[in-house]
């Protein structure tokens, strides 16, 4: 007992190192979503610099061939002010985000370097954005290499759930919250606990105000590489995927075959009982919310805090269709077909997602698809598991195709589209860092020993976060697949 009274709890030494390592890890955490906020917000300084290049080259021409160029400054200030605009949208966007961890936490926790390493500073911040499938207009791949989720039980589960009542004559109409829980795959619901900050952006017109988040204050933000920078380009890319009319020639090759097929495999959809449908790296949200329009509960996973904070703001925060303007194509000069396309606003969202008919029970999910759905709750809880360019964002994608297996019920389905451009596969120099990469063969022969049948397949032909005006055109010919899983009696009939 101490002098003060006070009774010392010798905690037994295994709970002290669970203790030290849950701090550890958490610390790490807030350390990656630091990095990502600063991502964020380094995003004017970065795309600023891109402009003083072009100014720059510029320059250097000569006299004869700047005049055939008069128009280029007003294009640099127009660039300018699009950056600006873009600037504006994340800052609102960040302003909105509740963290579900302890910003203020001390950093200067001593990390051991090992665990600090492996686990974590390759993976900075926490996510892959665009997965590999993006690339950039001017051909390069662009966030190609996935960067892991990190994700343990307590901090790592974020959801998104809509508590509202979806009926007809009932749309939803307040905002979808966002929440911290212990057991991912339950679709609970708590009291609104998002308190937006009310920080101020320095706008193109020196409109500026301090920020009222701490942990959105510039004098504790790092400075990020550019690659993190450019994560942030494709996240606005990813917006007109989801949530743009421009991306609905995208929308319509990749998420309405995948609908129209929900639709037509479960024709009796109840409203007292819906069949649940779980759609693993679900990215800004749209087809799970598409999913939940159609009637069913819905759950996005998702494990990219740059994505998770967007499509947090998107599906919580936006008041009206067309809200916001965007210009998503400003960033490269290359393939465009003319100044005005380059600089065109995109308007975003194309639907207000609180108001578009959400059958309750719809969430998003945060934290990595592995660990969160090999809890055992997971067993047998899911009707269908739709994959829309996800598979090959694996580590290894037998235990995807085994934990898609075991999720779902006996006769549930996975429908999948997407191509094998296996996200882990170019990691030169990362021994550690595994990657199998199946031939599509391979994968259906997986995903029989799994215990499913083929019901449907074809190739579908798609893009992904294409610009639509661009002289260049990446296209895939994706996978398309049903398979259900049969009844366990038998797949186990059928083994050996
Ligand atoms: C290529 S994107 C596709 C996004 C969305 N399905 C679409 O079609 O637009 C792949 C998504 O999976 C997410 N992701 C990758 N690995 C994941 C994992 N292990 N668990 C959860 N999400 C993951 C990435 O962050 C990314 O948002």
């Amino acid at each position: 007992m101490s002098g003060g009274g006070e009774i010392d709890v010798k905690l037994p030494e295994e709970d002290e190192e669970r203790r030290r390592q849950r701090k550890l890890e958490e610390a790490l955490e807030v350390k990656s979503l630091r990095r990502i906020i600063s991502a964020y917000l380094n995003y004017p300084e970065a795309a600023e610099e891109d402009v003083k290049r072009y100014e720059q080259s510029f320059r250097k021409l000569p006299p004869s061939h700047k005049a055939l160029l008069s128009h280029y400054p007003l294009k640099f200030k127009k660039l300018r002010r699009c950056i600006s605009m873009n600037s504006y949208f994340i800052f609102a966007m960040l302003q909105a985000f509740d963290p579900p961890l302890d910003m203020s936490q001390d950093m200067d926790i001593c990390v051991d370097s090992h665990v600090s390493h492996t686990q974590y500073d390759n993976q900075s911040d926490g996510m892959n954005v665009c997965s590999g499938h993006s690339t950039s207009s001017s051909g390069r791949m662009c966030c190609s290499k996935a960067d892991h989720a990190n994700c343990n039980e307590q901090s790592k589960v974020v959801e998104t759930a809509n508590e509202m009542t979806t009926n007809e004559e009932e749309e939803a109409e307040g905002p979808i919250e966002y929440k911290t829980a212990s057991c991912p795959g339950k679709l609970e619901n708590r009291e609104e606990t998002n308190q937006s900050c009310s920080n101020d952006f320095t706008d193109s017109n020196g409109n500026a105000s301090s920020p009222a988040c701490d942990w959105l204050d510039p004098s504790i933000q790092l400075n990020v590489p550019l690659a993190d920078v450019d994560k942030v380009r494709c996240i606005i890319r990813n917006i007109v995927r989801d949530w743009a009319a421009e991306g609905k020639t995208e929308r319509d090759q990749c998420y309405k075959p995948i609908l129209e097929e929900l639709d037509a495999l479960f024709p009796n959809r109840s409203k007292e009982s819906p069949p649940a449908c779980l759609v693993p790296g679900a990215g800004l949200g749209r087809l799970a919310l598409e999913i939940s329009r159609l009637g069913f509960i819905s759950q996005g996973n998702e494990f990219s805090y740059y994505m998770m904070i967007c499509s947090s703001f998107i599906l919580n925060h936006t008041q009206t269709a067309g809200e916001w303007n965007i210009y998503p194509w400003i960033h490269s000069n290359c393939n465009s077909l003319s100044d005005s396309d380059q600089l065109r606003p995109v308007s975003i969202p194309d639907i207000h997602p609180a108001s578009a008919g959400i059958t309750e029970g719809f969430s998003m999910c945060g934290g990595d698809f592995v660990e969160v759905y090999s809890d055992p709750s997971q067993v047998g809880a899911w009707d269908a598991v739709v994959t829309c360019f996800f598979i090959d964002t694996a580590h290894n994608i037998v235990e995807y195709i085994e934990i898609i297996s075991r999720i779902l019920k006996d006769g549930g389905v996975w429908i999948n589209l997407g191509p094998l451009l296996y996200h882990f596969a170019d990691l030169y120099g990362q021994e550690d860092e595994m990657s199998i990469e199946l031939s599509l063969e391979d994968v259906k022969r997986v995903a029989l020993h799994y215990g499913f049948e083929f019901e449907k397949e074809k190739t579908i032909e798609t893009t992904y976060t294409t610009n639509p005006r661009s002289m260049m055109q990446n296209r895939y010919f994706t996978a398309f697949w049903t398979m259900r899983k049969k009844s366990v009696t038998i797949v186990e009939q059928a083994a050996p």
